[in-house]
């Protein structure tokens, strides 16, 4: 088989981009291990930047999100048993964020590619194992995998590496190409969702003594709520009632306002980390998404990060399949750099605020409550703190 851009994984990065590129008239295939439904079905965040819900609408697969959307002009923070709503449309130029589960987005994504108009020039291979990366720093790269028990190869002038943090495109560069940048953090979330109608029309942030708490939410009738937890911790230890009791705890605030409770319907511990690698390109090999960069949830930032690199890549092979010019490809990796660092910083920086670090001392802690002071009382904190959430440029 041939191909102008052989993409690996059908996660947002990899479906965005292949959508981008019909645009432009440019030949992809993905290659994605798992099946349509799993892909489908997996349980991720939910919040979508202004940028990346307008590109949905550009790329015509927005009729479900202008529906089941739920557009945020603002959200809260709670410390010391008091909420502070930080208006977004005031403090950020009239933008907001959508609430729209990320399986919902591959959904749209998936149901576009296999439209005949995009499925002709653009095939969307589930199943695909074993996949592999050869001669990526030559104008020749190719992609050798296994698909319906044969083994298969894919020509192409570039490799978009879409395969998330666990991928193969990342370690396929040589050692010592790469730099990495990470840091683990201390604690994870226990994530939950629930028959239970949002107790909040915007999302909550908690900042309490027994840990940090989020209130979100997927529709009118399901809430999506998180716990501060350790790295490793034992679900089984949580059952239901406890992670009621726990969450009443720390969202409560003085006037009595109390979380509506329901039936829990999934649960599961995501651990907390920020990554970057650096450079996201190798030869002919474009890392974008988790697969060059990971940030803690607190700021919401994983998915909208891989919008971001995907429209930088598609604007550089644009460029090189209708000028021939190379100059937007060789500035992929240091333009997606400069703002893959500032969504980093504001991620970190979300969950230094928000969270309980285990070696706090007594100063840490009044420290960090100043600083919920200064954000939630400063138009200056709170206008960098909106800016940040509903997206840089
Ligand atoms: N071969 C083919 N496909 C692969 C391989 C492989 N060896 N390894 C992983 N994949 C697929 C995965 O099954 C997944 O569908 O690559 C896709 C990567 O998707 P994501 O992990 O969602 O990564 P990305 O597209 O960069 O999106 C980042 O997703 O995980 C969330 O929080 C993250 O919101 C962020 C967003
Ligand atoms: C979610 O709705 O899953 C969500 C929202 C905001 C975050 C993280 C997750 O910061």
């Amino acid at each position: 088989m041939r191909t102008q851009v052989a993409i690996i994984g059908a996660g947002p990065a990899g479906l965005f981009l292949s959508l981008l590129l019909d645009r432009l008239g440019i030949h992809s295939a993905i290659l994605e291990l798992h099946t349509r439904q799993y892909i489908e079905e997996r349980v991720r965040a939910g919040l979508l930047e202004h940028a990346t819900v307008q590109l949905m609408h550009e790329l015509g697969v927005g009729d479900r999100l202008k529906r089941q959307g739920l557009e945020h002009g603002g959200i809260e923070l709670r410390f010391n048993n008091r909420a502070h709503r930080i208006d977004f449309r005031e403090l950020a130029n009239g933008k907001c964020v959508t609430i729209y589960a990320q399986h919902e987005v591959i959904k749209d994504l998936v149901a576009a590619h296999l439209q005949e108009s995009v499925a002709a020039n653009h095939p969307l291979l589930f199943e695909t194992t074993d996949v592999q990366l050869h001669a990526i720093d030559s104008a020749n790269p190719y992609v050798t995998f296994q698909h319906n028990g044969s083994t298969e190869r894919l020509d192409c002038d570039f490799i978009a590496g879409c395969d998330g943090f666990h991928g193969i495109s990342r370690t396929s560069v040589p050692q010592g190409v790469l730099t990495t940048y990470e840091r683990d953090y201390p604690f994870g979330w226990l994530g939950i969702l629930a028959q239970a109608p949002p107790s909040s029309h915007e999302l909550i942030y908690a900042h309490h003594d027994r840990g940090f708490a989020l209130l979100s939410m997927r529709s009118p009738e399901i809430s999506r709520l998180y716990l501060q937890c350790a790295p490793d911790e034992n679900l089984a230890l949580w059952p239901d009632d406890r992670i009621w009791h726990e969450l009443q705890k720390r969202l409560a605030t003085h006037d009595g306002w109390k979380l509506t409770e329901g039936p829990v319907v999934q649960k599961g511990v995501t651990g907390m980390r920020s990554f970057v690698v650096e450079p996201m390109q190798f030869g002919r090999l474009y890392l974008a998404g988790d697969s060059a960069h990971i940030v803690p949830p607190t700021g919401a930032k994983g998915l909208n990060l891989a919008v971001a690199d995907v429209r930088v890549l598609a604007a550089g092979l644009g460029a090189f399949y209708s000028t021939g010019a190379t100059d937007l490809l060789a500035q992929y990796s240091a333009t997606c750099l400069r703002r893959v660092w500032k969504v980093q910083r504001f991620s970190w920086w979300m969950t230094q605020l928000l969270h309980r670090f285990p070696d706090d001392n007594p100063f840490d802690q009044r420290r960090q409550l100043a600083e919920l002071d200064y954000v939630t009382s400063s138009r200056a904190a709170s206008q960098s703190l909106a800016e940040n959430y509903v997206g840089l440029p």
